[in-house]
C-alpha cells in the first residue's frame, strides 16, 4: 500500500522527503509489508519520530532533525517574528534529546544552529534553514557514494559478506553506508552473496536490509543473530560490513547491539571487519568507546515480536540497542574522505584534521 500524499512518484531510496515545504517520513516501523508516509507538520512530531523509530539509522536521523529544526523555525517566525530565535530552543532541544547514540543527530543540529545564529533577528529563517538542511541531506547522499566506492575497492575477488542491521538508504539520506559498499561492490562484479543478521528485537535486518537488497536484485539470505560464527566457519565469507551511530576518537565503534560478538567472531575465523561510515558519524570530542552514550530501550520491545509477547510472564530483559566495537578488532573504517586501515586515535586525528 502507499500513501496518496506524495505528488511525484516516490524514488526508491526516498525514505526523508521534504515536498512541497512539508516533510514526509516512510514509517519503517511498517516496512516491508507496508510503505507509508507520515508527515511531520512541527519540530516536536519530528522528535517523536526519532524516538519511536519511523526513522532510524545515525545519518537519516540527522538528516531529519536538520528538516525538524526548518519546521521549528517556521513556527518560530509564524508565532514571535524578531524573538524566533528563542522561540525555537525547546524545540531545539527536544529534537536533540530524541535519540542518545547517533552523534549525527546533535552534529546536524549543531549546524543548523550555526546557520540560524548568523541570521537576522527580523528576518524570515526558513530559506536559509531550508538551504542548509537540503545541504546536510546532499552531502550525506555524495559521501555515501563516495564512502561506498571506496570501500568496495578494499574487497577482492567475489566473496560473500555478512552485515548487521540497516545500514541502507533508509538509515541515512540514501545510497547508505554498509549498504552503499555492498551495492557498490555488486556493480563491481565483486561480490557473491549478502548474509543479513535478522537483529532482533526491531529486525532492522530481516525487514529493512533485506528489502532494500532485494529491490537491488542483490542476493541476500538472513541468519539468525547468534548464526554468524557457524556462518564463518563454513567459509567463502571475507568480510562483515557494518555501518556505525557513533565513532570515538581513539576508533572505538558504537553499532546496532551485536556488532561487538559479530566482530569478536570475525577476528577468532581471521575474518575482517569493515566499518563504513560519513566523517559526520565521527566524534572527536568522544575519547573513547565508554565515553558513547549507549540508548537503553523499553524491556517490552525484546520480550515481544511484531507486537506480541513471546517472553514467560515473569521474565525481564536488558536492552541496550547498541554496543561497542574496540578498534583493535576493525580492519578499516571508510568514510568520503578515505580508508582508515587498522584505526588508532592518530590516524582518526589525521584523517579529521
Ligand atoms: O536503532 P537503529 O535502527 O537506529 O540503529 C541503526 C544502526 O545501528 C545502524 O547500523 C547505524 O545507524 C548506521 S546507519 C548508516
Amino acid at each position: 500500500m502507499k500513501t496518496p500524499v506524495l505528488k511525484r512518484e516516490i524514488g526508491p531510496d526516498d525514505a526523508v522527503l521534504w515536498q512541497a515545504n512539508e516533510l514526509f517520513l516512510l514509517d519503517q516501523r511498517l516496512l516491508p509489508h507496508i510503505e507509508y508516509f507520515i508527515h511531520c507538520e512541527h519540530a516536536n512530531a519530528v522528535a517523536q519520530a526519532i524516538t519511536d523509530m519511523v526513522v532510524r539509522g545515525a545519518p537519516a536521523i540527522g538528516v531529519t532533525a536538520a528538516y525538524g529544526v526548518v519546521l521549528a523555525a517556521r513556527d518560530a517566525w509564524q508565532q514571535a517574528k524578531g524573538g524566533w530565535k528563542a522561540a525555537m530552543e525547546d524545540d531545539l532541544a527536544g529534537l536533540a534529546a530524541a535519540r542518545p547514540t547517533a552523534v549525527n543527530l546533535g552534529w546536524a543540529i549543531r549546524r543548523m544552529k550555526k546557520v540560524a545564529q548568523a541570521l537576522d533577528d527580523n528576518q524570515d529563517p526558513v530559506p536559509a534553514l531550508l538551504a542548509e538542511a537540503r545541504g546536510i541531506h546532499d552531502e550525506d547522499i555524495a559521501a555515501n557514494h563516495a564512502l561506498g566506492d571506496l570501500g568496495a575497492s578494499l574487497i577482492e575477488g567475489k566473496t560473500s559478506i555478512i552485515t548487521h542491521c540497516n545500514a541502507g538508504a533508509l538509515a541515512t539520506g540514501g545510497y547508505g553506508t554498509a549498504l552503499g559498499v555492498i551495492r557498490s561492490a555488486w556493480k563491481a562484479g565483486k561480490l557473491e552473496h549478502v548474509y543479513a543478521d535478522e537483529t532482533r528485537p526491531w529486525l532492522q535486518g530481516s525487514r529493512l536490509t533485506a528489502w532494500e537488497l532485494e529491490r537491488d536484485g542483490i542476493p541476500v539470505s538472513l541468519l539468525a543473530d547468534g548464526a554468524a560464527a557457524a556462518r564463518l566457519a563454513a567459509g567463502g565469507v571475507d568480510w562483515i560490513i557494518v555501518g556505525s551511530d557513533r565513532i570515538a576518537a581513539n576508533g572505538d565503534v558504537a553499532n546496532k547491539i551485536g556488532t561487538y560478538s559479530l566482530a569478536l567472531v570475525a577476528r577468532a575465523h581471521g575474518v575482517k571487519v569493515m566499518v563504513a561510515a560519513p566523517t559526520s558519524t565521527i566524534d572527536m570530542a568522544c575519547p573513547t568507546g565508554a565515553d558513547i552514550p549507549i540508548e537503553s530501550r523499553d524491556p517490552e520491545e525484546l520480550l515481544s515480536c511484531g507486537g506480541k509477547r513471546v517472553a514467560s510472564a515473569g521474565a525481564g530483559a536488558w536492552n541496550p540497542v547498541f554496543d561497542v566495537t574496540p578498534a583493535e578488532l576493525v580492519d578499516a573504517i571508510v568514510t568520503e574522505r578515505g580508508i582508515i586501515h587498522s584505526p588508532d586515535a592518530e590516524k582518526l586525528a589525521a584523517h579529521m584534521a
